[in-house]
């Protein structure tokens, strides 16, 4: 049984809530896809309401707390010592896409330390949860990072910077050394599951740039209650400043982060 904190139970609420309606409007895109002007404007208003019903969920439950969200950006609580951290449509691409690969996420932080994480893709009802010192879980399944030690056996995720973005041909360079050293790369479209997959042992690493706080909050919680790593490019632990992030057990973190960094664009 996963463990529950008062907390996480709130959370795991607000994320099942939310879920309800976004399934119906992943099911409703179908039928947009077809249309000329797209589902932009329909995806723009699911993530806004999710995040709404997330935020309405968890001031019920926890008045007070502050919040960072994708949609919302920083919203100062008169309790300074808690936030959440909130991604309402992680993977937007892919749900807009019809591809059932995205997730809410919810992370909270005390006293400016990350201490519970709820990684939920409402399509496949895979729920991950993760409270400091109280292990990692998926559904209720307690979660363990892959034990492999050998890099050509191992299949690393990443995400690529897309139209607009920075950082093409360092990416590039990368997944030439990552694509040679190993057994393959994958880029799913959603880093919270990303890092819920290497909690899960079903990616053996990942990384990526440019990453925002509350694509990752709960990520890293999960991750190291998996016992794995994680890190910045530089091996410290400014991944929610600098939005980079290296991933791996505890073997393979070092070589995937020298590997990285050998990288010449
Ligand atoms: C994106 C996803 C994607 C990653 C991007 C993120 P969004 O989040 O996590 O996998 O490569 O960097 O921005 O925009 O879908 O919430
Ligand atoms: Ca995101």
């Amino acid at each position: 049984m996963p463990y529950l904190s008062p907390a996480l139970n709130v959370m795991v609420a607000a994320a099942r809530k939310a879920g309800r309606p976004l399934i119906r409007d992943f099911g409703e895109l179908e039928n947009l896809q077809i249309s000329m002007k797209g589902p932009a404007d329909f995806v723009t208003s699911a993530d806004q309401r999710t995040e709404r019903i997330l935020i309405e969920e968890l001031t019920k439950a926890r008045p007070g707390y502050g919040f960072l969200g994708e949609e919302g950006g920083a919203v100062e609580g008169r309790d300074k010592t808690h936030r959440f951290i909130i991604d309402p449509i992680d993977g937007t691409t892919n749900f807009m896409h019809g591809i059932p690969h995205f997730a809410i996420s919810i992370a909270l932080e005390r006293e400016g330390h990350l201490v519970s994480g709820v990684i939920y893709n409402p399509v496949t009802d895979d729920l991950f949860t993760a409270e400091k010192s109280h292990g990692a879980y998926l559904n209720e399944k307690r979660l363990r990072v892959a034990a492999r030690t050998d890099m050509g056996a191992a299949v690393i995720a990443t995400g690529l910077p897309f139209m607009g973005k920075e950082g093409h041909a360092r990416a590039s360079a990368e997944m030439a050394l990552v694509m040679n050293a190993t057994a393959g790369v994958r880029r799913m479209g959603a880093a919270s599951l990303d890092l819920a997959y290497v909690a899960a042992g079903r990616f053996d690493g990942f990384w990526e740039h440019g990453l925002q706080a509350w694509d990752i909050a709960a990520g890293i919680v999960m991750v190291k209650e998996a016992g794995g790593v994680i890190t910045d490019m530089r091996g410290g632990d400014q991944m929610l400043s600098n939005g980079a992030v290296v991933s791996a057990n505890d073997p393979l973190h070092p070589r995937l982060l020298k590997l990285l960094n050998s990288a010449k664009p």
